[in-house]
């Protein structure tokens, strides 16, 4: 199968990824011929694997067993693919990976359905590989950090008052558990302390939280057709992201009367916007920020026994701060 082209730059992991994927097709297998349709062409779409890989990379520090750790990598990647399809079905999304979402393609329900199925293919597969319950408990524990990340998101649509203390806590739900969770079990589940694991752990949600900012970045000065999936959107949405907050921070009045257009903004509204954000500097406000959790996330890195796996982390966790897509 193939896998993103960024992974050629990582000749030792990529054949892993390329079997994290294998292994996650051979599992959609579900009643219904459309959500096993839409399954597989999710999965195909050319999805970043960037959890499984984190989850990797961290379970080499020591030997371990390769297909366990394949299957983990897999849970968490199926655990991701499901928030995405439940997410575009919230945010009313037409693309993702540069195709129409399960929810535009085959409607509501069996995005819904779909989502589901892939919660069940990540519990199954953790129940099976996972030597510790500590692992499945963590899980667990992700998964409602996660959701109350987005219900924290939810409570405060179209609030002009956001502040970035709590953008960064919806932040560090929504995005940042999931890369924490890879980077937990990828260490636990791979031979390490539980120490070295919640390391792991607390690099992974620095990693995410800059991923998250790095994407809301991306949605005010990426396109469509590069990005994959639609941008602009947020902001009529009513989720307001660090780019935008950081540049109100300084004139919250000016912006105000554009925003209360809600979902009848026109491109017209969208550039006055884009105007005011470059005048008060919201893009390099939040890219600043996501340099600062990426260096939090490095630092921790840096005290990681040194070898492959640790060079690999840290050229990775580099390479994100300045991704295009
Ligand atoms: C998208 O994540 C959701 C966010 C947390 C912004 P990715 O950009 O990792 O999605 P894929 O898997 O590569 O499509
Ligand atoms: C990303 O959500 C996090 C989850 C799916 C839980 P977003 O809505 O911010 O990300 P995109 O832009 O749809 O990928
Ligand atoms: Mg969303
Ligand atoms: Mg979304």
């Amino acid at each position: 199968m193939q896998i993103h082209p960024m992974w050629a730059d990582y000749p030792t992991l990529a054949p892993e990824l390329v079997a994290t994927l294998d292994l996650i097709e051979t599992k959609i297998a579900p009643d219904s011929v459309p959500v096993k349709e839409a399954l597989l062409q999710m999965i195909n779409a050319g999805g970043k694997l960037l959890r499984p890989a984190y989850c990797l990379l961290f379970s080499q520090f020591k030997e371990t067993d390769r297909e366990k750790m394949i299957a983990l990598a897999a849970a968490v990647e199926t655990l991701h693919t499901a928030t995405l399809v439940h997410d575009d079905i919230i945010d009313r999304a037409a693309t993702r990976r540069n195709q129409k979402t399960v929810a535009a393609q085959f409607g509501p329900d069996v995005a819904v359905y779909a989502g589901d199925y892939l919660f069940v293919v990540c519990f199954k597969l953790l129940a099976q590989y996972a030597s510790s319950l500590r692992s499945v408990q963590k899980d667990g524990t992700s998964m409602e950090r996660i959701l109350n990340g987005e219900l924290a998101q939810m409570a405060t649509r179209y609030n002009y008052d956001i502040t970035i203390d709590q953008y960064l806590h919806q932040v560090s739900g929504k995005t940042g558990q999931l890369f924490a969770l890879s980077c937990f079990i990828g260490a636990y589940e791979g031979g390490n302390s539980l120490a070295f694991a919640k390391r792991a752990e607390t690099i992974g949600l620095n990693i995410g939280i800059a991923f998250q900012l790095r994407d809301d970045i991306l949605d005010y000065t990426s396109d469509a057709t590069s990005f994959g999936k639609p941008v602009h959107e947020d902001i009529k949405q009513g989720v307001y992201s660090a780019p935008l907050i950081l540049a109100m921070n300084d004139d919250r009045a000016a912006f105000r009367p554009l925003l209360a257009k809600k979902q009848t903004m026109q491109p017209e509204d969208m550039r006055q916007i884009a105007t005011l954000m470059s005048a008060h500097d919201g893009v390099a406000k939040a890219q600043a920020m996501a340099q600062t959790y990426t260096d939090k996330a490095l630092a921790g890195l840096a005290k990681l026994p040194a070898g492959a796996a640790k060079d690999t982390l840290v050229q990775l966790t580099q390479q994100l701060l300045s991704r295009q897509n």
